[in-house]
């Protein structure tokens, strides 16, 4: 896609994030209806729904050929990567949204046949957006990011995963010790955020491609390395364990997985 075209679309979603963030604050003190997934842990509530129906609404009418991948399965069934896919994520990080309703995300990314184009990370309440893509460059609140350091692991904090932690997976414990601290934040795009800015060295999680779309998109344009935790490529529509990092914080973590 040419620059002008991103452009003009950059401008467009950032209108339906504002309306999107009005419309989740607006309701923020309701009550909430709450259903669980998978477990007593993975939870989806009537806010969550809601947004990803408005959302793709605003993609169909503004994009009808594309496809879209949302997370609570509004859009279509995705399969292949061909094409113009939107990936959708309407709440990241829907435990901190119902506890504390406080420290979650709305994000949004745009894929052309595979290659990321344009990605959206909005902290809602923090009201801080990351956004934009390759050919436009990264920005914080409108403004050009800062230039990341490229810390090792040992002089920064990491972002995990609770689970991982518990279950030492990857040897996280050792990934958790080598580092200054661990963070559990419970929203990847919080922790993406969190390592776009600095205030990370790195984040590691189980993720699907509604976690990472936006994130993948803007941590490659930012000069941050992302990969599979065994170093392995992440095509668009992979569900892992996600490892994203500076340079060295990346070589120091895939070193202690032993790959
Ligand atoms: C979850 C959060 C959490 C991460 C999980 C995700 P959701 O997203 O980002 O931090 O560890 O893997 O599923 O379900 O709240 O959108
Ligand atoms: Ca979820
Ligand atoms: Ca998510
Ligand atoms: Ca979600």
């Amino acid at each position: 896609m040419e620059t002008s075209e991103l452009e003009q679309i950059d401008k467009t979603v950032k209108g339906w994030l504002r309306e999107s963030r009005d419309n989740v604050l607006r309701k923020i003190d309701t009550r909430l209806t709450v259903n669980t997934k998978t477990s007593r842990r993975d939870l989806v509530t009537n806010i969550d729904k809601q947004n990803e129906k408005f959302l793709v609404s605003k993609i169909r009418e503004f994009d009808p050929d594309a496809k879209i991948l949302g997370e609570e399965g509004f859009g279509d069934k995705v399969t292949s990567s061909e094409g113009r896919v939107w990936i959708i994520d309407p709440i990241d990080g829907t435990m901190n949204f119902v506890k504390q309703r406080n420290h979650f995300a709305i994000m949004i990314a745009l894929y052309q046949d595979g290659v990321g184009e344009l990605g959206y990370i909005l902290d809602v309440i923090g009201n801080r957006l990351l956004s934009g893509g390759p050919k436009l460059g990264v920005f914080d609140n409108g403004q050009p990011l800062a230039p990341i350091e490229n810390t090792s692991l040992k002089d920064g904090l990491i972002g995990l995963s609770g689970p991982m932690v518990l279950n030492n997976d990857f040897n996280m414990v050792d990934i958790a010790e080598k580092s200054l601290g661990m963070r559990i934040y419970g929203s990847a795009g919080i922790d993406i955020i969190s390592v776009l800015r600095g205030e990370l060295v790195g984040y590691i999680s189980y993720l699907k491609p509604w976690d990472f779309g936006a994130g993948k998109i803007l941590c490659e344009t930012a000069g941050l390395e992302i990969t599979a935790i065994d170093g392995g490529q992440l095509g668009m529509l992979s569900s892992t364990a996600v490892l994203l990092a500076t340079r060295n914080a990346h070589r120091d973590v895939l070193t202690i997985v032993g790959k």
